[in-house]
């Protein structure tokens, strides 16, 4: 990912996650696999908080690990305002080089953000770190786009992703689109806001590009057995449907370090 992108796109991070489809059952899935966890949590790619601060006013401590300042300063701000901020600790850091206080029970990386990482060696160096910061016997949740091709053709589709009024007082309109290379794996999603004045002029378009890839179940299976992890389950939904191909929507795997390691 260019480090550059969620520092363009934190602003409407929230507008994003409001509107999507799975955030509304993924957040009470990593919930309570947080709050279930025996020994210290850690949430790659934090964010916003959106999760991490809802299990922490839950009473949970969380690590929350992110490249962006900017979604580590809307993580904090939102800490602040539940009244959670001693809950959290925050570093800035790469999924591939980040370093935990203390080997983790529980290593979570939420909401298709492995796709991030745009190749798979760049996915293999995350997960060979991720299994290093983890303590024998711990886990490590991902989910992963589950792509097929009626999903490949949504996402290319041109959307009106949402209408509000920004903070500074105009009428903005969210679009988005997404430029798809199926033979790589990879897409950039290209948002962009239109402010408009009184009368329905356009004032302005900004432009928020994300780099974006996706593995097939296949594919991750074998980077997770490639990385040291035994796979202990694969999810097709966050209610806890197990994976079947026919109706998945979701790939999310539950993998676990050796307790010997
Ligand atoms: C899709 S958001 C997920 C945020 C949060 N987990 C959630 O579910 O709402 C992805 C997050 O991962 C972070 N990120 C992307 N690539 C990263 C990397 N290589 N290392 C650390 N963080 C990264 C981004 O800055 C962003 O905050």
């Amino acid at each position: 990912m260019d480090a550059l992108e969620y520092e363009r796109f934190a602003d409407i991070y929230s507008i994003w996650t409001a509107t999507a489809g799975s955030t509304h059952t993924n957040l009470p899935f990593y919930v309570q696999a947080y709050l279930a966890a025996e020994g210290s949590v850690v949430e790659l790619g934090v964010g916003d908080g959106r999760i991490a601060v809802e299990a922490a006013v839950r009473g949970r401590h969380v690590v929350g690990v992110d490249l962006s300042p900017a979604m580590l300063a809307l993580c904090q701000a939102r800490a602040a305002e539940a009244g959670v901020a001693n809950r959290l600790t925050l570093l800035q850091g790469d999924f591939r080089s980040f370093v935990l206080p203390e080997p983790a029970a529980l290593i979570a990386l939420p909401y298709h953000s492995i796709g991030h990482l745009t190749s798979l060696d760049a996915k293999r160096d995350a997960l060979r770190h991720i299994h290093t910061q983890l303590r024998p016997g711990g886990r490590f949740i991902f989910d992963d786009f589950l792509m097929t091709p009626g999903r490949l053709d949504e996402m290319r589709r041109v959307q009106l992703r949402a209408e509000y009024d920004t903070p500074d007082g105009h009428h903005a309109l969210l679009w988005v689109t997404s430029l798809i290379d199926a033979h790589a794996q990879t897409m950039r999603v290209v948002t962009w806001e239109d402010l408009l004045d009184d009368d329905g002029v356009m004032m302005r378009r900004r432009y928020r590009p994300l780099s974006l890839s996706w593995m097939s179940p296949a594919q991750a299976a074998a980077l997770l057995a490639d990385t040291g992890f035994k796979a202990e389950g694969c999810l097709g939904a966050f209610d806890g449907t197990p994976f079947l191909a026919a109706t998945a929507e979701e790939q999310i795997w539950i993998a676990r370090k050796d307790s010997a390691t």
